[in-house]
């Protein structure tokens, strides 16, 4: 972390669990624990249609409202999507794009990713890129050639401007709900990587101020030293997010010089 530079974001991916009962009853527990935590951002994202429960359990808290995914289109014939317009309507501020789940049972690509990012930027919500290679690609020593291919195509077409609005989360997708976490120095590694392919892109001051999020079994044993390293400003988590004592674990691993 470096928190002179970036804003440090904890950030719960929920995923396709909890009913609006279990969100609200998520958010009693929460406020019971939850640290006036003026060290990190803390967001939690929910399914679509929990969005409105979701808004209104946390609405006296310090906690931020995001959603899982977005459509490109602004409207028309598509059903069962949600417009970036209805998120922004409703209250939201961040979502997530590109998570490797959406990648890999939904046909998510770079390229939708990208319409993605410009939909939401437009909207006037936080993209939280997601980005990360597989295990297979890992083994092959392709992970920065896959990474640099990932954020130059989730962000062609961005505006610097407009990117100080976007979050990026590395996610290799080996870690994902395996309960194997990349150690700290190869998570770190990628995303100082990461940080370096932005300043390419867009300068040495943008790529400092950009908050780079881990993601992959995140949990309260190991947070602290994944948020150690330098270039990590935060978690995207799933799991551990679930479970009120252990998401403020994770919030309270933030607290570190
Ligand atoms: P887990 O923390 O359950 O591994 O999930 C990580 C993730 O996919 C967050 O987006």
């Amino acid at each position: 972390m470096n928190r002179r530079y970036r804003k440090t974001i904890i950030a719960g991916n929920w995923k396709m669990n909890k009913t609006a009962s279990e969100t609200k009853q998520f958010a009693d527990e929460l406020k019971t624990i939850l640290p006036r935590a003026k060290w990190c951002d803390v967001l939690v994202c929910v399914p679509s249609v929990n969005i409105p429960a979701a808004l209104r359990a946390f609405k006296d808290m310090r906690v931020t409202v995001g959603a899982e995914n977005v459509f490109y289109e602004k409207n028309g014939a598509y059903t069962g999507e949600v417009s970036a317009d209805m998120l922004k309507d409703l209250g939201v501020k961040y979502v997530i794009i590109g998570h490797s789940e959406r990648r890999q049972y939904f046909g998510e690509t770079d390229i939708t990713v990208n319409k993605k990012v410009h939909a939401a930027l437009e909207a006037g919500l936080h993209p939280i890129v997601c980005v990360g290679e597989s295990l297979e690609q890992r083994e092959l020593g392709v992970t920065m050639d896959l990474i640099s291919l990932q954020v130059k195509s989730a962000l062609a077409g961005v505006s610097a401007e407009k990117l100080r609005k976007c979050v990026i989360a590395y996610e290799p997708v080996w870690a994902i709900g395996t309960g194997r976490t990349a150690t700290p120095e190869q998570a770190g590694e990628v995303c100082t990587f990461i940080r370096a392919t932005i300043r390419h892109m867009y300068g040495a001051r943008i790529a400092r101020s950009i908050t780079i999020q881990y993601g992959g079994s995140m949990n309260p044993g190991n947070a602290a030293e994944l948020l150690a390293q330098p270039d990590i400003d935060g978690g995207l988590i799933g799991g551990a997010a679930l479970k009120p004592d252990q998401f403020v674990a994770i919030i309270n691993a933030a607290n570190q010089e």
